[in-house]
């Protein structure tokens, strides 16, 4: 069933866990997040980000975001995610999303403010929940960019201007910046468990890790333990469904058929996401 993502965190903040939000591009990778929730009898997000505009459009994959998530045994938000510009974020909203990202990270304090209260203000109309950031995790969500390992300690987002954030926008979860980056990390990361910690303090408000590939279990559980209650995740699922088919493709010695790749890749995204989802739900 389609869900907000207010309902989603309440439950998250009610079992102490976090709720995967897993970027789809294609109908595998719906099919892979949805079959894994399910079996799981998890809540999931299901998420579409803006960048990924260049590889399927938002009107082709939105409402079959959408009517899947209706169809779902399970509690399922359909979010936009780093949503750009105010435009871009009412289309997600017509097309049926019940939350979304307005992403100003990259501009400066006040006009991040100004421009999240008014994604806030559109959302309500709809009855839909708002994400934003302060901080930055590095832009791209394409899985293969330079992420550099460690984020740049002067962008890790400051408590206190977290809770001047929150307080003059309402929003409802914070992506904040505490050593994850989007993509491949190329050394381990290196998290600042305590940055959670004093926004939880002061902003009172669900913390959202963005680039969930490549962190630890043992990492995730501390995150979750200090307030991550949601988790952004997509470079390993899309990774190990390209691997799976790469693997597939060279042992195969008769003709492989499109659907055939199409059924190897949905199965190998789907046993990572439910992995991630195992973790994040701390089931055994
Ligand atoms: P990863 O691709 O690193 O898992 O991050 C996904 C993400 O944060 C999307 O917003």
């Amino acid at each position: 069933m389609l869900v907000t993502m207010e309902s989603v965190l309440d439950y998250a903040e009610a079992n102490q866990c976090a709720i995967g939000a897993f970027n789809v591009t294609t109908l595998e990778g719906i099919m892979a997040t949805l079959e894994a929730a399910e079996e799981l009898k998890q809540p999931v997000i299901l998420q579409f980000a803006q960048v990924h505009e260049a590889l399927i459009s938002i009107h082709t994959l939105g409402p079959i975001m959408v009517m899947m998530a209706e169809r779902a045994s399970v509690p399922v938000c359909v979010h936009l995610d780093h949503g750009e510009d105010l435009d871009y974020i009412k289309k997600s909203l017509d097309m049926g999303f019940t939350s979304v990202m307005y992403d100003g990270s990259v501009l400066d304090f006040e006009r991040n403010v100004a421009n999240t209260r008014m994604a806030v203000e559109i959302a309500a109309d709809y009855g839909a929940s708002v994400e934003a950031e302060i901080g930055s995790m590095g832009r791209e969500e394409f899985g293969s960019v330079g992420a550099e390992g460690e984020a740049v300690a002067s962008l890790y987002t400051d408590p206190d201007e977290a809770q001047e954030f929150v307080e003059r926008t309402g929003i409802d979860a914070l992506a904040c910046s505490f050593g994850t980056v989007h993509g491949l990390y190329l050394t381990e990361p290196k998290l600042d468990f305590d940055i959670i910690s004093a926004i939880r303090k002061k902003a009172h408000i669900p913390v959202v890790m963005h680039g969930g590939s490549g962190v630890s279990a043992e990492d995730f559980r501390q995150c979750i333990e200090r307030g991550v209650r949601k988790i952004n995740y997509y470079t390993y699922a899309a990774k190990a469904g390209g691997q799976a088919v790469k693997d597939q493709c060279a042992a195969e010695e008769d003709i492989v058929y499109f659907h055939d790749v199409a059924i190897w890749g949905k199965e190998a995204m789907k046993a990572d996401v439910r992995k991630a989802m195992k973790v994040f739900a701390s089931l055994s």
